[in-house]
């Protein structure tokens, strides 16, 4: 166990700033089911994601946008009974928070409620600037994340690196204020250049957590089937692999096959 692990109890927004007013580093993970999270939440993640990305990895549609309000609910409920420690944040799905903020308010009550999650996150800034309003209103912490916003990729017609040029540049930083102002409890930064990300860690008392965004964020954020190998056509520059689990659990499936098929297994000690 680590010591910062053993440090911490609960994971809290007040710990999170805590964490980044020290330059102590915050790790977030993404996670969908029980078995995931606890064994995340044991390594010492001090944040899971309960991510839309589920609707790729989990659901294996191309984009975030299909995943519905009561799917998230049922992959934060899975996580949260396997959570002791980390503080669990679970993504607001495209189309239940988007230009309506009683429905954004609505939706987050929704997860709050049913699944006991700890925030939620919201892609944008000042364009669903009223929507977190809402939901800070009724106490429930609240993530942004700004640069590559998946649900938008229809608009931007590409995964590439957000914010390069000035004019994207400048809303950025004045969206990652704006949230701050409003009181959210970090930012997630996806895919802009790490100047960038800097710039606006340093210019905010809030964390900052990226993904393809550097190494001076304040935190870092992977997809965990990424992670450990498991996706297997997603090879940005951004992803570091720590495991090839797609080949390890495909020679295990195979060799299975192999030993119903030659009657190896069961043996003798594996029957009653
Ligand atoms: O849905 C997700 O997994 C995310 C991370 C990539 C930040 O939003």
């Amino acid at each position: 166990m680590s010591v910062a692990k053993a440090e911490i109890k609960r994971v809290t927004t007040h710990v999170l700033r805590g964490m980044k007013s020290r330059g102590e580093k915050i790790s977030m993970l993404t996670a969908y089911d029980f078995s995931m999270a606890r064994i995340l939440d044991d390594a010492g993640v001090e944040v899971l994601l309960v991510g839309d990305s589920a609707s790729n990895v989990m659901a294996g549609h191309e984009t975030t946008l299909p995943i519905t309000l009561d799917q998230m609910i049922y992959h934060a409920q899975s996580v949260i009974r396997g959570v002791n420690r980390a503080f669990v944040i679970v993504d607001l799905p495209f189309g239940t928070y988007q230009g309506n903020s009683t429905k954004a308010l609505e939706s987050a009550i929704r997860i709050m409620k049913e699944s006991g999650a700890h925030g939620v996150k919201l892609e944008g800034g000042s364009e669903i600037v009223e929507s977190i309003e809402r939901i800070l209103s009724a106490g429930i912490p609240v993530m942004g994340h700004l640069g590559l916003t998946p649900q938008s990729i229809y608009k931007f017609g590409t995964y590439t690196v957000r914010a390069k040029g000035e004019e994207e540049a400048k809303k950025l930083r004045s969206d990652a204020h704006l949230l701050e102002e409003k009181g959210c409890m970090g930012i997630v930064l996806e895919k802009i250049p790490a100047k960038l990300a800097k710039e606006v860690t340093e210019s905010v008392n809030i964390p900052t957590i990226g993904i393809g965004a550097g190494m001076h964020t304040d935190g870092q954020v992977l997809v965990t089937h990424d992670l450990l190998g498991i996706t297997k056509d997603f090879n940005p520059r951004f992803l570091r692999r720590y495991l090839e689990l797609y080949k390890a659990i495909k020679g295990a499936a195979e060799q299975y096959v192999a030993d119903v098929k030659s009657s190896d297994f069961p043996n003798e000690k594996e029957q009653y």
